[in-house]
């Protein structure tokens, strides 16, 4: 008697050969990657290498001129309205409603994603945020580790499989930073998958299982931290950039430049 198997659940996000234009511009130039379930992937790359237009893409905000991509096996382009509900998205500077008290702004997000939360569930969001002291303060009386936590918190709100995070730590102090981790690493063993960026080396190798570096639109290299490392430590471009033992960013340094973007 056979036995029977179920079949293996799609990737939480597979990107193939996407490109994307603006105008006669293309920024993102061929770019291929595959998230499983439970994978933290982090997108590094210098200022305009194209982090925030993939990601855009995936979140159905801009048009892919050609390539292929699939969230939990559903097509964005063809299904973007399935494929959206199972997306969390935290926009590079997350701004809410800066004169609206945080649970209005939770109570009305999460009625755009179709849930509608009880005062009890509201309050227990808060409080597993840490912000039920500030509960009724408006989101601009936030502190900038505070707001990034009520960003995730809506993002999250409907359990997405997929999140995606464009530079969640970017301006916390290292407290929230940590925190924020946590809160990452959680949804990790809850079998959520997240797809994040940052310019931290550091943060990279804390939470991320794999890493990407993308520059002018196409990615360098894939792998974990310390696969790059191994991968890229004799290239004489990474080489020239040591101090000694090689580094993720010896590594990312030597394969973007040393060149200064803004
Ligand atoms: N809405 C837009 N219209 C035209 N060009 C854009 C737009 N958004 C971004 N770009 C350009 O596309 C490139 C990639 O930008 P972006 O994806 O924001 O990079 P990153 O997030 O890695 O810093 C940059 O050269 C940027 O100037
Ligand atoms: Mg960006």
């Amino acid at each position: 008697m056979g036995e029977v198997i179920a079949p293996a659940p799609p990737p939480a996000l597979d990107v193939t050969d996407l490109q994307v234009a603006y105008g006669s511009r293309t920024v993102v130039d061929g770019v291929s990657l595959t998230i499983s379930r439970g994978e933290i992937f982090g997108l590094l790359g210098p200022n305009g290498a194209g982090k925030t237009t993939t990601l855009s893409a995936i979140e159905g905000l801009v048009k892919a001129k050609s390539g292929t991509l699939l969230v939990d096996g559903v097509h964005v382009q063809q299904q973007p309205l399935e494929a959206k509900a199972r997306l969390g998205v935290q926009l590079q500077s997350s701004s809410f409603q800066a004169e609206l008290p945080i649970e209005q702004i939770a109570k009305l997000y999460g009625g755009l994603y179709g849930m509608k939360l009880s005062n009890e569930q509201i309050q227990e969001g808060m409080r597993d945020i840490g912000l039920e002291q500030e509960r009724g303060k408006r989101f601009k009386q936030l502190s900038g580790g505070q707001q990034q936590r009520l960003a995730l918190f809506v993002a999250t709100i409907h359990d997405p499989l997929l999140l995606l995070l464009d530079e969640p730590t970017a301006g916390l102090d290292p407290q929230s930073r940590r925190g924020l981790w946590r809160r990452i690493e959680r949804l990790r063993g809850d079998n959520r998958s997240i797809l994040l960026t940052t310019h931290s080396m550091e943060e990279a190798q804390a939470v991320c299982d794999r890493v990407a570096i993308i520059d002018h639109g196409t990615l360098l290299t894939t792998g974990t931290p310390a696969e790059l490392i191994d991968k890229h430590e004799h290239d004489p471009r990474v080489v020239a950039e040591a101090h000694g033992a090689v580094t993720l960013e010896d590594v990312f340094i030597g394969l973007t430049g040393s060149e200064i973007r803004d």
